[in-house]
């Protein structure tokens, strides 16, 4: 290790992640594998795993009394600075386990919710998450309050104790205040996103989504397709090995030149326990794959667990009304574990996004499912209309054209789409 990534590496915060296994994890190491994923996305350094199985979950402190002591004696063993737990913890676990260990605990949610932060880049992805953040605090305020008086050495004399509530209630109304402001400009924010996807969707241009498990290889799909098309480096999006990378939508024009264009989605990466919140936050980005004509559903089949993590997507796409969309299921990273490749199968291929094998055959796959109703239509369009005869010229494979006394006699093949759209300048041969 370089001297300054040792600096680095040392100032690093140091968490002890905590898991309790009460049979409701159907894959309970993978998801402690994926804590810990989670943790170093978050800049953090993993000095300690500790786990416990139990038939159900403390009320008052998640893992079993005595757990808490052996949690609290690891933790200074592995010099932790923070305790993360893999559960969801309710604002009264969380305020005894704070006490009892002495130290910051967080829980799954709230470390998705930091990174979500530190990725945030647009005005909608950072209003979406300081909403999201607002509405996990406000439940526990009282017991971050109870913490800071502690702290604070106020020893709970009546006078203290009255003026902490005051403190309490007015911290209260303001956070309440802004998450009704923060509302406010959201809706500002999701029309102006509304009215470009409503016209992305009057465009004859029919629009992909990619969706998937975070990491599985989407926006390395999206530089791949880029690349494989005009190779522009101004239009490629971010790829990075850690989880959310994405956190807002780019959508790309798809052309190969071969008059079957579409438009590419790049959506934020799902996950298991995905906290409710930032679903309900992130629906406005996820709302565009709700208008898709087609899903490209990417999986990491190298990963042991891409059948669970197929199963999270579906849920969540069932959670956004897009169940019904078609899907294409890309079984990506395939290079790692499978030769032969690319291979295609039904409504799947086997491919390498990121060694660029499988591209090509993905496009052809996409654009025959999406251009399956072609047809070829004769239009007689009057000089009047112009704008039709670009419009169909522009947007379909021109057969022919003839200028005649009455218009433009155009016979070109279509969507069904675009057919229906100047239906009334279809002429019989
Ligand atoms: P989120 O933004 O978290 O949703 O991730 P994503 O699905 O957009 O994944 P991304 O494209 O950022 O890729 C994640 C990691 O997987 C990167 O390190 C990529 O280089 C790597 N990767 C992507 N495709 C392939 C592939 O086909 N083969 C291999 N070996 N690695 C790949």
């Amino acid at each position: 290790m370089r001297e300054e990534d040792k600096g680095q590496y040392e100032e690093m915060e140091k968490a002890l992640l905590v898991g309790v296994d009460i049979g409701e994890e159907p894959d309970f190491d993978g998801a402690m594998e994926e804590l810990k994923n989670l943790a170093q996305s978050c800049l953090m350094q993993v000095t300690g795993i500790i786990t416990q199985k139990l038939d159900r979950a403390n009320k008052a402190l998640y893992v079993g009394t005595g757990k808490v002591v052996e949690v609290k004696e690891y933790a200074a063993q592995c010099e932790a600075d923070v305790v993360i737990f893999d559960n969801g913890l309710t604002p009264s676990q969380l305020t005894n386990l704070q006490k009892e260990l002495g130290m910051p605990v967080m829980d799954r949610t709230a470390l998705i919710l930091d990174i979500f932060s530190l990725r945030a880049k647009t005005r909608e992805a950072k209003l979406q998450v300081e909403t999201a953040r607002l509405q996990y605090l406000l439940p526990r305020l009282a017991g971050m309050h109870e913490a800071l008086t502690r702290q604070g050495g106020a020893s709970g004399s009546k006078s203290s104790k009255g003026a902490g509530e005051k403190k309490l209630e007015l911290d209260r109304r303001r956070i309440e205040q802004r998450i009704s402001e923060l509302r406010r400009e959201l809706e500002d924010v999701s029309r102006e996103r509304e009215t470009q996807r409503k016209k992305r969707q009057n465009s004859p241009v029919p629009q992909v989504s990619l969706v998937g498990y975070t990491n599985a290889g989407k926006s390395t799909l999206m530089n791949a397709v880029l690349n494989n098309c005009d190779g522009e480096e101004s239009k490629k999006v971010l790829e990075k090995d850690m989880l959310f990378a994405t956190l807002e939508t780019s959508v790309r024009n798809i052309d190969m030149g071969n008059n079957r264009p579409f438009l590419l989605a790049d959506t934020v990466g799902f996950i298991n326990k995905l906290p409710h919140g930032l679903v309900k936050a992130f629906r406005s980005t996820l709302e565009e794959v709700r208008g898709a004509d087609l899903l490209l559903h990417v999986v990491d089949f190298s990963d042991e667990h891409y059948k669970q993590q197929m199963k999270v997507t579906e849920d969540t796409l069932q959670e956004l009304d897009a169940g019904d969309i078609r899907v294409i299921y890309v079984y990506n990273k395939a290079d790692l574990c499978m030769d032969g490749l690319p291979k295609v199968q039904n409504n799947g291929i086997y491919m390498s996004a990121g060694c660029n094998i499988g591209v090509t055959e993905l496009l052809n796959m996409i654009t025959d499912i999406l251009y399956a109703g072609n047809s070829t239509v004769n239009y007689l369009i009057p000089y009047a209309d112009g704008g039709a005869a670009s419009y169909l010229m522009e947007h379909g494979s021109v057969i022919s054209q003839d200028y005649i006394e009455n218009g433009i006699r155009l016979v070109v093949n279509c969507t069904q789409r675009d057919k229906d759209k100047y239906k009334g300048y279809i002429v019989e041969e």
